[in-house]
């Protein structure tokens, strides 16, 4: 059956979750599994807003009646952690004979995925795609009314949804996204294949969720795209990043912006001087370096050398002092030697990030770097890796030290999870402060002084 709105779909839905309840003797509950980045987390706030709306209660336990599973397939260990959890949950199923089990998300768009699912894993009811996330309403009706797998992928996106329900996960802080897919294709990624080609959202579209946000009492986004430094082009009327970030400044109740992710071939001058001169945008900038050597910078795609990123590192720590530079490290990518990671370390030495993610090189089948020759064996990858996790670190102890004793606004996010005389807030480098204090600040901005770093995180007092 389809609907011809969301809204139809969801008041099947409610209708449906409500006969249930009548047969269980109590309200359904649903799970949603959230694998990746902050895009997976954005998307599963949308399906958590439709389940709540359909009248599902939410828990976080897989042995709930619907449980779905949004998937991340940028890296293989993501991939195998699905099919574990998916074991576990087809042991409740078992148990459960109403549950239903659902999977969406960038492995989905795996043909090779979808293949294994179909023959060995028969229980799971639901499978759709990262671009057809907005039909879940409709998959949800027929879901519910029928038994039998429902498979629906599609290979590319037709229409970007704005109405969509969202169960934010914060009440003062969202995320926001302002564009779709990835245009860059670095050799090793896989994101280009299963989210697609680059659309950017309507500004004026970007500009009225934020205000509705600010409405509802939010203070702090997160702007969401693979390359936020390549937004606003091909919209009808082309607008750039800078020019986006100057509108969402002069929204009220909007007190801090955050962005994520900027890719370093791209990041202009207008940029950095928007951010020096802005007093909401945070002074944090993630800048994926992936590697430090151009020769492997240049078999990765990555349309910039090692020199090209160290001026912009060093223009950016020269404008905006205070800036704290985070980064993604690739260890291992085919033909990497030692005398690369070298280059690498080199750079961490010399731009001292505040923190870095670092990543094993993961083969990705389909894309260029899978079928490269000399693809590095794990032993050494290992070797390698923990060369750069040290520097990394020495880096980061040191640049959290750099604001010792300052006092500076945190944003109190929660009551700590270890000590509840303590909430935790998040400064606007990203820093994080534990500090005595009640629930009743969650959502405040108060000035804390950071007493004493404890390497990767702050004691302070009000
Ligand atoms: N293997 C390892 N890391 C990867 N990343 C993306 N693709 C791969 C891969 N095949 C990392 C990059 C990117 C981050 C989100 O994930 O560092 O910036
Ligand atoms: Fe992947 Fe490169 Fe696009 Fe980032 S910019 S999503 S690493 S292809």
């Amino acid at each position: 059956m389809t609907y011809s709105s969301n809204d139809e779909a969801i008041k099947r839905a409610g209708e449906l979750v409500r006969e249930l309840s009548e047969k269980l003797g109590r309200v359904p509950t649903a799970a949603v599994i959230t694998f990746g980045c902050q895009m997976n987390a954005r998307d599963s706030e949308k399906l958590t807003g439709i389940l709540i709306q359909a009248g599902f209660s939410i828990i976080s336990e897989e042995s709930a009646d619907f449980v779905i599973y949004n998937t991340c397939t940028v890296r293989d260990n993501a991939n195998q952690r699905v099919y574990g959890r998916l074991g576990v949950c087809g042991g409740y199923k078992k148990k459960n004979p109403h549950m239903k089990i659902a999977l969406c998300g960038c492995m989905m768009q795996e043909p090779s995925v979808i293949e294994k699912i179909r023959k060995s894993y028969r229980f799971v009811d639901l499978i759709f795609g990262t671009h057809n996330l907005y039909k879940f309403p409709e998959y949800l009706v027929n879901c519910l009314e029928q038994d039998g797998q429902i498979i629906d992928i599609w290979n590319e996106p037709d229409q970007i949804e704005e109405n969509l329900p969202v169960a934010r996960k914060y009440p003062f802080k969202s995320g926001v996204n302002i564009m779709f897919g990835c245009n860059n294709f670095c050799t090793y990624c896989i994101v280009p294949y299963v989210r697609g080609r680059e659309r950017s959202r309507d500004p004026k579209e970007i500009i009225r969720e934020c205000e509705r946000l600010a409405s509802e009492g939010v203070v702090e986004v997160m702007l969401l795209g693979q390359n936020v430094n390549s937004y606003g082009r091909g919209l009808e009327n082309p607008i750039s990043f800078p020019e986006l970030l100057r509108e969402i400044e002069k929204i009220e109740g909007i007190r801090r912006i955050r962005f994520m992710t900027s890719h370093p071939k791209d990041l202009s001058d207008e940029l950095i001087e928007t951010i020096r001169d802005s007093k909401k945008i945070c002074r944090h900038i993630h800048l994926p370096l992936q590697s430090g050597s151009s020769r492997i910078l240049k078999a990765m795609n990555r349309c910039y050398d090692k020199e090209k990123y160290l001026a912009l590192a060093k223009k950016i720590r020269e404008e905006i002092p205070d800036v704290s530079i985070t980064t993604d490290i690739i260890i291992g990518f085919p033909g990497e030697t030692k005398e690369d990671v070298d280059e690498t370390i080199d750079v961490i030495r010399q731009v001292e990030y505040d923190n870095a993610f670092t990543f094993i090189y993961s083969k990705r089948t389909g894309t260029p770097a899978a079928s490269m020759a000399d693809q590095v064996p794990e032993e050494e990858s290992h070797i390698q890796f923990d060369r750069v996790l040290a520097e990394v670190q020495k880096y980061a102890k040191k640049q959290s030290a750099r604001f010792e004793g300052r006092v500076m606004e945190a944003l109190v996010e929660e009551v700590n999870e270890n000590d509840s005389s303590l909430v935790t807030g998040r400064l606007s480098n990203n820093m994080i402060v534990h500090f005595p204090g009640d629930e009743s600040m969650i959502g405040k901005f108060v000035d804390v002084r950071l007493k004493e770093c404890k390497g990767f995180y702050y004691i302070g007092e009000i």
